[in-house]
């Protein structure tokens, strides 16, 4: 059973998500988790994660993490920014990372009510924002010296938000 799970940066599985993240996105790119921290101060701590474990038989694992940043109070931008979305590659394609996006999505939209969502993906990921209703709204640009291009989905009708599955089965 997979479990998505909302932490913040003092629970137990954080060290777990910093180590995917380490392994998946920054270290390819070149970085650390403390250039990422010095990147963008304070970010992490004011960003919801969500984390999506595995029961193992010695604890629980992170097989699949992503971030939540909600505007500021006075910030031009209202919609929420997602970011630092990976799957661990050995469990990627088997739906997990829809899942993540599933439970952000219902988060934003319900509990938090916010107008929309946007991130910037890497092009070789727009595919996999595309599938869930996600459209990309800018030209391409660069951050951390790869391509990226800023995609992002409105929120639903508030008929339409549906309280998500946060536990499932992977075929
Ligand atoms: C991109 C990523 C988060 C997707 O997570 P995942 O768990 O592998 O994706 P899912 O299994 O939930 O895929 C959902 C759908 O998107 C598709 N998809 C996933 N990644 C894709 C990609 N890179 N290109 C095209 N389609 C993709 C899947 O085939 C699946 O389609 P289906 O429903 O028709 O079967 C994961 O592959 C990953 O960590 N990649 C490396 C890091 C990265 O690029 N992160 C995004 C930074 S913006």
């Amino acid at each position: 059973m997979i479990r998505i799970r909302r932490i913040d940066t003092r629970h137990p599985l954080y060290a777990q998500e910093v180590d995917l993240r380490t392994r998946v996105l920054l270290r390819p790119i070149g970085l650390t988790m403390d250039d990422y921290l010095t990147l963008a101060p304070g970010r992490e701590e004011r960003s919801e994660h969500f984390v999506a474990v595995f029961d193992h038989p010695q604890g629980e694992r992170v097989l699949g993490t992503a971030t939540l940043l909600c505007p500021d109070g006075d910030a031009e931008e209202r919609s929420g920014k997602v970011s630092q979305v990976c799957v661990d590659p050995q469990r990627q394609n088997e739906g997990i990372g829809q899942k993540l996006m599933v439970a952000i999505e219902a988060r934003a939209f319900g509990e938090l009510g916010l107008p929309g969502l946007y991130c910037h993906a890497q092009l070789v990921a727009i595919p996999f924002y595309e599938k869930i209703g996600w459209r990309v709204n800018s030209e391409v640009f660069l951050e951390a010296g790869i391509k990226h291009k800023r995609m992002a989905i409105a929120a639903p009708a508030e008929t339409d938000i549906a309280d998500p599955e946060l536990e499932f089965e992977l075929e």
